[in-house]
């Protein structure tokens, strides 16, 4: 004889059981992201063969999203750790600051590195303080009011104070211009823009005097996931790493690379309608929420998710869509996506 008073209380006893699980794992998620991999720090490596036969290898450090706020003192370290790389090169693609008191730390964090070649580009948040926000929002395919854009309101962050602290050895600001600098036996010609997630940006026109075509083939394949025991000695990082000479020279090889904070495909398409052998971004913070074995849900921009972070190519190009190194401090976690910086090593292509 069946007992359906006793089925019925099995299968709450279930429900409770499968809903109180569930509840733990959603708060074991929460505490691992907001307390433990928000401060695992690592540094991506990849090679790439773009360079001209002959052309020492260049080592180019990227980072982005810091959104660093003064108390954040593991991802301070983490950025002082940088300058252990030896990069010849950095780029920065923005987003640096979280509030107006985080500059003068991010400059004293990252200051063996500001007297290194480098360039940067501007993000929103290097303008505008955060504000609270619902994550849930960068599932909408847009998530700002229609027709919004705050490409004439004026930052209530100190810009000038910002630019002033990473062009103060010299870096290139490549906020909708080009600058070029030497390295030891390679010029590098960059282009940035401003921030696209504002339509700040304004390609610049081309620039006749650099008109030369590039000399590293273009589609170049990327070798993800090297080991780094390629790098070159100290003293050669030393040596490549000369401050820049301004001057365009035609008789060493050129690199051609695209800077932009968000990677619009606009943008993108852009730097690779001018020349561009390699591109670097920043902004999806590595698709801002991600699961595993299902990758980045969104990219907060039209990039498709497969290209949220890491190495992959647009049309052709080698594109490094860097995974960022922060959060926005009012919702600072980050799950399946480790707080990263990239170290590039780029190095001749086999004849
Ligand atoms: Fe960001």
């Amino acid at each position: 004889m069946s007992r359906p008073r006793s089925c019925g209380a099995g299968a709450r006893r279930a429900a409770l059981a499968l809903a109180g699980a569930g509840a733990a794992a959603a708060a074991a998620a929460h505490v691992w992201s907001r307390y433990v991999e928000i401060h695992r720090f690592t540094v991506r490596e990849h090679e790439l063969r773009i360079l001209p036969p002959g052309t020492r290898p260049v080592r180019i450090l990227h980072f982005s999203d810091a959104h660093l706020m003064p108390d954040q003192a593991r991802k301070i370290a983490f950025l002082r750790h940088l300058e252990t790389l030896k990069p010849h090169l950095v780029i920065d693609t923005g987003d640096n600051i979280a509030s107006a008191a985080s500059i003068p730390v991010l400059a004293d964090a990252i200051d063996p590195l500001l007297r290194r070649p480098g360039a940067f580009a501007m993000g929103s948040n290097d303008m505008f303080a955060p504000h609270r926000k619902n994550p849930l929002r960068y599932f909408l395919r847009d998530p700002r009011p229609e027709g919004f854009t705050k490409r004439h309101r004026e930052p209530d962050l100190p810009l000038g104070s910002l630019r002033s602290a990473l062009t103060s050895h010299g870096w290139k600001d490549l906020t909708n211009t080009r600058a070029s600098l030497r390295l030891t036996g390679l010029q590098v010609d960059l282009v940035g823009v401003d921030d696209p997630h504002l339509e700040r940006d304004q390609f610049p026109a081309p620039d006749a005097a650099r008109g030369a075509a590039p000399d590293a083939a273009r589609g170049a394949t990327g070798e993800a996931g090297a080991d780094g025991t390629g790098r070159t000695p100290a003293a050669e990082a030393a040596a490549t790493s000369t401050r820049a000479d301004e001057a365009p020279a035609a008789d060493v090889p050129h690199l051609r690379i695209g800077v932009a904070h968000a990677p619009y495909q606009r943008v993108l398409d852009a730097f690779v309608d001018d020349g561009a052998q390699l591109i670097f971004a920043g902004h999806t913070h590595g698709g801002q929420l991600r699961m595993p074995g299902v990758g980045a849900l969104v990219t907060n921009c039209d990039l498709p998710r497969a290209q949220a972070r890491g190495l992959s190519t647009w049309r052709g190009v080698p594109l490094n869509v860097s995974g960022g190194l922060g959060a926005n401090p009012y919702s600072n976690f980050r799950f399946a996506n480790p707080p990263e910086a990239t170290l590039l090593t780029l190095r001749p292509q086999r004849r």
